[in-house]
Order: C-alpha cells, then structure tokens, then sequence
C-alpha cells in the first residue's frame, strides 16, 4: 500500500477501530488458520499479501478477522456480498459517537442497552454481529431475500453467546410482482460487483413516485418500488435507538460495474434497486418522518456525494432537527454516513473550545491585486444581506454592521453542510426559533501584507441563548469569503 493512501486511510479510520494502529496481519493470520495460509503470499518487499482479487481469499480473510478479533463465528454462501471487518468497523463506532454525544436527548429506547435496526442485513450479518459483540446492542436486521434470512439466521445461530441480542426480520413484499422476483436470480448471473466501487450512476427512474409532498426537488429519489422498509417492519410501539443501512447503491447491475482490483461478491439483489440509493434512501426519510421519535438517530451510508447533498436538502425540508454526516474511506473510493433526528436538538450545537467566544477572527489569504479590502467588505454585506440580514457597510470605519433575526441564523445553521471527518463536529442543527433570538454582529477588515487581510468578527452582545451560534455563522462567512477571494488554497 503506498504512503499517500496509507496516510489517507489511518485519517479516516475510526480512532476506536480496533484496526486503526494496527491493520490485519496477514502472517500472524497465517500462523494460526490453516486455512487462511494458503491465501497468503509474499511480494518482492516481504510483506505478506493476498489476491483481493479473488472471492475465496477476501471471505476467508473475513471469517477469520471475524473469528481471531471478535471471537465470532460466520460464514456466507459463494457469491453473497462479503463485507470487509475495518471498514464495517467504522460504522458502528460512528454511531457509538451519535448515541453518545448530547446533541439530542440520551434517553435510550431500552433503558440499558441500545438497540438498533440494521435495514438490509445480508447473508453476512455483518452489523448486527458486530455490534452485539463490540458493544452489547441488540439488533433487529431485516431483510426480504430468502438467502439472505436464512443465512443471517445461521450466523446468528452459530454465535450462541450473542444470539439473544438478534433478531433476523423477514420484510413481507407488498406487491410481490414489483421487485423480489424481478431481482429474485441466481448469484452471478449478471456477473457480480464488489462492495467498495461506486462509478457515477445513471438518473433512471423506475416505478411508482411517492406522494406529492414527499417528492425530492430535483427529481432524485422518485421510484422506489421494492418492499417496505421501515413502515410496515418496524412494529407498533417499538422504538429504536439507531436504525443503520447499507443500501444497495445502483440502479442496474450495469452500473455497478466490475472493480477489478478486489472482490467482494455482491449478487444483483444485495447491490441493485429501481431508483438506486436515491430512491432507497428517500424511502428511509419519507419513512422516518411517518416514525419521528421511534428512533432516536436514522442513518444510513450514501456511496455518492451528489446524493448526499440533496438528501441533506431533504432532510431539512421534511423537518429534521439535526443533520449529521462523516466520510468514510474505503480502499479505493469514500462512502459518507448520513444521521438525522426529529428530537429536539439540545442547546449545544458546537464543541465547547468555540461555542463560547464572542470574537473570532481568520486569515484571508491569496487576494489577486485587482481585490481590495472594500471589495471583501462589500461581499460581507452582501453575503449577509442575500439571506434577508440587515447589513450596512461603513466605508469609514471598515467594518460592516450586521442584524440576524432568529430565522436568518437558522438559515445559516441549516445550509452549513461542511462534510469532514472530524467526528466531534456537529455540521447542522435546526433549532426551534423560540430558542434562538436576534443577533448582533459586527465584522472588520485590516489589511496586513499585500495580498492578505485580516477579518474579525465580534459579537456584540453578551446574551446568547444557544451557545455556539455565532461561532457557526462566523465560520460560513468565512468558508464564504475564502471561496470567493482565495481560490486554490485551503
Ligand atoms: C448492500 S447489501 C448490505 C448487506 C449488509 N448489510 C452489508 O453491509 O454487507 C443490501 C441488502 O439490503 C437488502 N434489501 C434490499 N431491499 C430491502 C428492504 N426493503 N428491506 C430490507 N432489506 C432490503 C438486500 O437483500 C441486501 O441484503
């Protein structure tokens, strides 16, 4: 593995993966598995390797990650969609951070130990699995395939020390013509495709449109036509946690193509749906707005950021109160976890080193020479006054004199979709208006050397009712500013 993507990878592994100082050893693996070694070779340098290549290899490497580093036992028929352990490992510690984090209430669907609902578990069972033995969570995984219940079912069952935890959930077809026998075929028959290979997707719609007012804006996400998903699974008065998905991302076996780097397996059922992950993931929204407060977190991954944004969107016009994201690497391509909520957010929006200060400040960097610090000052006041703001530029002073009304800073809060990796940062919060009041602001400009101002921005008021406000709005302005006036440096 080359340094650059090594680097990447560490970035983005979960510090509390168990694999995130320390990845698979192949040899050590080897030594103990007789039936790992033979999938084992040296290269050139040494290092001990194996053919990602091949179905067989990537599945016993799995069992045996599985086994050695979790104490779990499991197995999945040829061709089934094989899940790598480290980055499935993300996941659920990501949700762990939700769960634990005081963006929303902590109260837990079971007072002591969550419970989650894994949309689409597979033959592998992956999540449930590893949630039970990492952290103790119950699970209900669902799923409407034969193959993939039967085999879950079995998983669980050969891991009796977990097997209270989970409970596999047959989803019942509503109109059994529309999708199941349609994608119901043999593994392989339309060749297979891996886990970790998202190629841009072709804007097909098939299918049914949801009603009306639940329709995504730009015409994503209409077409769902497979078996429920949440509503008619999920049973009257039950309440989750955390409901987690890992859909299946493509439209047509096509379009998932063929990563021939690794592979992971993945039959047409497991990879494919009319209407793609758009389509299934809008279905979790239109389904979670019908739920609300059943689940205390919904998320689900997005394999293409272009949904992502829109889904975001989504979120917020259906009522979300918190909108959360991360990325999540894996090998060759990134992956992005999508978390939303209808509790009522708690006050504490941003971590507590920036939600108290009343003055902040930022290096604007890089100003052609044509670029004045009047012109900056004048795209603040525009900047401000775009979303309804008033705002006055005075040209003696250099500064510009701002009024947010509580609606305004919500406009702020909501379109603040920075997607990071950072796991502590709330990216977005929809807080109720009778929590917010007006704000007052006020921003500077000073020149330093040619090319780069100095920009302070100061709070003029001491009472802020939600904690942090500030700080965000401060930030937009400058992710703002930065991408007008300093293009190409970060
Ligand atoms: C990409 S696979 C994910 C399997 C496993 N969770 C993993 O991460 O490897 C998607 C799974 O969702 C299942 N699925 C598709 N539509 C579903 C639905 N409406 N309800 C439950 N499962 C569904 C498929 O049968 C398949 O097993």
């Amino acid at each position: 593995m080359g340094s650059k993507k090594r680097k990447r990878e560490r970035a983005t592994t979960h510090p509390r993966n168990k694999y995130s100082d320390n990845p698979p050893d192949f040899s050590l693996l080897a030594s103990k598995y007789s039936t790992f070694a033979p999938y084992v070779f040296y290269s050139g340098d040494g290092r001990p390797r194996i053919d990602w290549t091949d179905f067989n290899a990537t599945r016993e490497l799995t069992r045996v990650l599985l086994h050695h580093d979790h104490g779990l036992n499991w197995w999945i028929p040829d061709g089934q969609l094989c899940p790598t352990v480290p980055n499935r490992s993300n996941y659920i510690h990501w949700i762990e951070d939700l769960l634990s984090s005081d963006i929303i209430p902590k109260v837990q669907a079971d007072r002591n130990t969550a419970k989650g609902f894994d949309i689409g578990t597979g033959t592998n069972c992956i999540y449930p699995l590893l949630g039970a033995s990492l952290l103790g969570w119950k699970f209900v995984g669902s799923d409407f395939t034969d193959v993939a219940l039967e085999w879950a079912e079995k998983n669980v069952k050969s891991n009796p020390h977990i097997s209270e935890l989970i409970e596999v959930r047959r989803v019942k077809m509503e109109n059994p013509a529309s999708s199941s026998e349609e994608l119901n075929d043999e593994p392989g028959k339309y060749g297979q495709c891996t886990d970790a290979d998202f190629n841009n997707g072709k804007a097909v719609v098939i299918g049914p449109s949801p009603p009306a007012h639940l329709q995504m804006p730009s015409g994503i996400g209409k077409g769902y036509g497979g078996p429920p998903i949440l509503v008619g699974v999920v049973k009257d008065g039950e309440k989750f946690d955390f409901c987690m998905c890992n859909p299946p991302f493509f439209e047509t076996i096509e379009e998932a193509g063929l990563n021939p780097k690794t592979s992971c397996g993945g039959t047409v059922q497991e990879m494919v749906c009319p209407g793609g992950e758009s389509a299934f993931i809008t279905r979790i929204i239109e389904d979670s707005v019908q739920l609300r407060q059943s689940f205390r977190w919904y998320t689900s991954m997005v394999g293409r950021k272009a949904n992502l944004k829109v889904l975001i969107s989504k979120l917020w016009e259906v009522g979300a109160t918190i909108v959360k994201t991360t990325e999540f690497v894996q090998g060759q391509t990134c992956r992005w976890g999508l978390a939303w909520s209808f509790l009522p957010a708690s006050k504490k929006i941003v971590p507590s080193h920036v939600a108290e200060k009343n003055n902040m400040s930022f290096m604007l960097e890089g100003l052609q020479r044509h670029q004045s610090a009047f012109d900056v000052l004048q795209s603040v006041e525009s900047y401000f006054c775009n979303i309804g703001a008033s705002s006055k530029l005075d040209s003696a002073s250099f500064k510009v004199d701002v009024t947010l009304s509580a609606e305004q800073c919500n406009t702020i809060l909501k379109t603040q979709t920075q997607i990071g990796t950072d796991q502590d940062i709330l990216i977005s919060a929809n807080c109720p208006s009778d929590q917010l009041n007006d704000m007052h602001l006020c921003v500077s400009v000073f020149q330093q050397i040619p090319g780069t101002l100095l920009v302070k921005g100061l709070l003029l008021q001491k009472e802020i009712p939600v904690p942090g406000v500030f700080s965000v709005i401060f930030q937009q302005l400058q992710e703002d500013l930065k991408s007008k006036f300093s293009k190409g440096i970060r």
